[in-house]
Parts: structure tokens; sequence; C-alpha cells
């Protein structure tokens, strides 16, 4: 029998994560039970095509073909003894304001393709990075982020955050180590960075930044949202935890707001010593000592019983089931952005109305080599452009276009483009702007899976009446 299947002393959520490390092919689960119906664990070694069609859920025998919806706030018990017993171990669901079986299946898929040892989803990319900091941060206590990152996280991090008693303390990406480490103080609990920047598409040096983060005993966090986990997997090149804004590439269909944020178990919170949250007892949670309780789970563990037990911004099962549809063709979908960009790239920066075309995979880039290390297969479906004459003219162009359309939103399966500078980085100051690499011409295009002759030909009629 499946190790996981008698282990009766872990909790619900630990033994579905372990699901993901702990396959044995010749052992399958007979446990008839809802949580066991969904702890099929996918063989760790399949390719990530494999995963995002398997991993998290593989139906037995007679079992439904695709993720079942279990559209339920709560599970019944038969005694008050049970659920006294849940309480103190949940392992089983019973709440779903912090675990349900169709999220659970995600959480699994998800794990399995960042390579993680477990995952939790929220109900946006927004709360995945609050709660991915607020999981390691107190009032007091500082976090240092490259300054290249979504206009909403600068929001977050440099004013929320700040409410909260939290100091963001701002580095250039491209800094020396030396540099960098001088923003780190005895406060700071962690490394913030983007893969590809939204939309300044600077590439992340990963690997600089976790060997910094971790010659000062605290943990690198990565937004992997743009890149996917089809063109990089974060947790290889040594960052610890990796988060999602899920609404983008993942869902990929425009049909959920939604995030997750993944655990390495990479870092190791006790020889660390910054981390008491992880090391002494937890008085919320019946004097828990996550670390010894959890071990390399210690991380996500604690996300979900304590912040997301609090905080609530837990996804809809129904969401969660959204987001699958998108995650099997992630694979498919990531190829063409790429290509199709590509196409868009070669093109605009033939035009004489545009001042410069920003999109990692050029060659000319600035940013091509840590692409060609960090994002071998492409470097997404974004591309920014500055268009000459500034902001009056990036007007023009984007309301001239027939195809594409105007949102905020980004990494959809349709062709959209945004100002930044007027939208999602219009709280921003000049300053801010300039240092998250956007200027008033600055458009960012999103390049979609239309045929890339109907896109072609719309981006140049536009241009044509700038
Ligand atoms: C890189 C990145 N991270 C996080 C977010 C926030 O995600 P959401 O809009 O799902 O809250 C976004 C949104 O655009 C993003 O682009």
């Amino acid at each position: 029998m499946n190790k996981m299947c008698y282990n009766s002393i872990i909790f619900f959520i630990i033994k579905t994560q372990l699901a993901v490390h702990d396959f044995e092919q010749s052992c399958p689960c007979t446990a008839d039970t809802l949580e066991e119906f969904f702890m099929q664990p996918c063989n760790p070694n399949a390719k990530l095509e494999t995963k995002c069609l398997h991993a998290g859920y593989t139906p037995k025998n007679g079992g439904p073909g695709t993720v079942p919806i279990v559209q339920s706030t709560t599970y019944r018990f038969d005694s008050t003894e049970k659920v006294a017993e849940l309480f103190d171990m949940p392992m089983e669901p019973m709440y779903s304001r912090f675990a349900n079986p169709t999220c659970d299946a995600v959480e699994q898929k998800i794990a399995a393709l960042e390579g993680g040892v477990g995952a939790m989803l929220t109900s946006s990319g927004q709360a995945a990075s609050l709660l991915s900091v607020l999981n390691l941060c107190s009032a007091g206590d500082s976090i240092v982020s490259v300054s290249t990152i979504y206009g909403g996280t600068v929001n977050l991090f440099g004013v929320t955050l700040k409410r909260f008693g939290i100091e963001c303390i701002w580095v250039d990406p491209l800094a020396d180590e030396e540099t960098i480490s001088q923003a780190i103080k005895p406060n700071t609990k962690l490394i913030f960075g983007e893969t590809i920047a939204n939309p300044a598409l600077t590439v992340f040096d990963i690997e600089k930044f976790a060997k910094i983060a971790h010659a000062h005993q605290i943990p690198l966090i990565v937004d992997n949202t743009f890149a996917t986990p089809i063109l990089c997997r974060p947790i290889e090149f040594g960052a610890d935890i990796v988060i999602h804004s899920t609404t983008k590439y993942m869902d990929g269909h425009a049909l959920q707001c939604g995030g997750v944020i993944v655990d390495g178990g990479t870092f190791d919170w006790e020889k660390s010593g910054k981390f008491p949250d992880f090391t002494e007892p937890d008085e919320s949670y019946h004097g828990v000592v996550y670390t010894r309780e959890f071990g390399k789970m210690a991380y996500i563990i604690k996300a979900r019983m304590q912040l997301m037990r609090d905080f609530g911004c837990y996804p809809a099962a129904h969401s969660a089931f959204l987001l699958n549809l998108g995650l099997e063709t992630l694979p498919v979908r990531m190829k063409q952005y790429c290509e199709n960009a590509m196409a868009v790239a070669k093109m605009l920066k033939q035009s004489d109305k545009i001042a410069s075309v920003t999109y990692p995979n050029l060659p000319d880039d600035p940013y091509h080599e840590m692409a060609k290390k960090y994002l071998p297969n492409g470097t997404c479906g974004v591309i920014s452009i500055s268009i000459k004459g500034g902001r009056e003219a990036a007007v023009r162009f984007m309301d001239a276009l027939q195809l594409a359309s105007i949102e905020v939103h980004v990494a959809d399966i349709r062709t959209c483009v945004l100002h930044p500078a007027s939208a999602t980085h219009r709280q921003l100051t000049e300053e801010q702007l300039k240092a998250a690499g956007i200027d008033g011409g600055l458009i960012r295009i999103s390049v979609g899976l239309e045929n890339i002759e109907d896109i072609l030909a719309d981006l140049q009629q536009a241009l044509e009446r700038v």
C-alpha cells in the first residue's frame, strides 16, 4: 500500500503534497475516500507535457476523466469526536477556506511542474505575493526586492507593507553582489525578483540573487508568472519559493483570477536561525513547531494553516477547475506565444515609427545572454515597445488597432495591448516609473495565438496611422 495511505498522523494536505514525491507505481492506493480519490500521484520523472495533463489527478478505475469540481464549502462527519480530532490534526478537508480537493489536485500539478515539495493556490497573484512575504515577515522586518517588478507588487511592497511595518529596500537588478549585499540588514527576511519583469522585460539573474540570499541565510522568492514552469523553473537555479499570478499564462483564457505559492523545500529554516516562527511553537496552532512537524514542507504548511486560515483568500473549486484547463495546454501555448512574439518583435524592429523594441529573445537585447541561460526555449509572448512621439503617439497607435484589444490584462490567448504608464503603473511616481523601466511611449504588447499574418497586418496598419 502506498506509504501515504496508512500514515494517519499527518495532515491531509501534507499527504497530498507528499504524493508528488512518494510515487510508488507498484503500490496503488485502494482506500475509497474522497481524499484518496484525488491522491493519485504522477511519476515525478514524467516530462512537463505529461505532468500538465496527469499530475495531481489520475482517475481511478471508472472515475471521471477530468478533475471533479468539489463545489462545497464543507464536509460532513459522523461524530463530534471526529471533528475535534480534525481540529488537532486536519488530515481530511474540513473547510474550503483553506483546502479543497479540486484546488488540491491543481496545487499538486503546479508543485510537480515547478519541482517543489508543495503548493498553495490563492485567489489572485497579489494574494500570492502578499502571503509569500507575510509568511516570513512581521512588523519591524525588511525585504529586499529588485526594482523591475510588476507595478502592483511595487505598490504592495512599497506602500501597503510599509503600513504593516515592513520596509522594502529596492535594488537595481544589475547591481553587483557587494552593492546588493549592502542592502541586506539584520532584519531582512527575503529577496524578491521576477523571472521576466512585467513590463520592463528584464531577465532576473536568479543564480546571482540566490547566492547573495543564501550567504545571508535568507530565502529567494521568484515571481515566475511570465515565464511559467514551461520556460523556466527557478528552483533549479536556486530559488526557494516561487509564486505566480495564475491569472496570466497558466490560465491563459482570461477566465479566472488566481495565484499560487510553491515551496521548493530547499531552505533550511533551522540552520538559518532567522525564522523563529518556523522553529518555535505556534501558539495560534496548538504549539506546532513547523520545522519539527513538517520538515521540508514547513513553509507551505505554515502558509496554509496560519495565513490562509486567517486571511481566507483561497480560490473556489470552480476557479481551480478552470485554471487546470489552462494548465493542460500550457506547453503547446507557450511554444506558440514565443514563436508569434518573435515574429512581431522582428517586424517592429524594422519600423521607423518605433524607438525601441524590448524582447529578451532578440539577439541585441541587453538581457539576451541572461535569457539564453534561464529561458533557452523562449521568453514568452510579451513585448514592450516604445513609440516615437511619446504618450500621444502611443495612444494613437493603440486606438488604431482592430484585432488586438486594449485590455488591463496580459498573457492572454488573444493579442492585447496596454499603456502601463497610464494604467497598471499609474500609481508610480516618475522616479519609480524610470526604475521600473517604463517611459510615456511604452506599450506592452501581449502577443496571442491568432494567425501570425493577421497579428502582423493589424500592427502594421495601426503604425501607419500613428
Ligand atoms: C508578474 C505579476 N505578478 C503578479 C501579478 C498580480 O496578479 P493578479 O492580477 O492575479 O493579482 C501580476 C499582474 O499582472 C503580474 O504581472
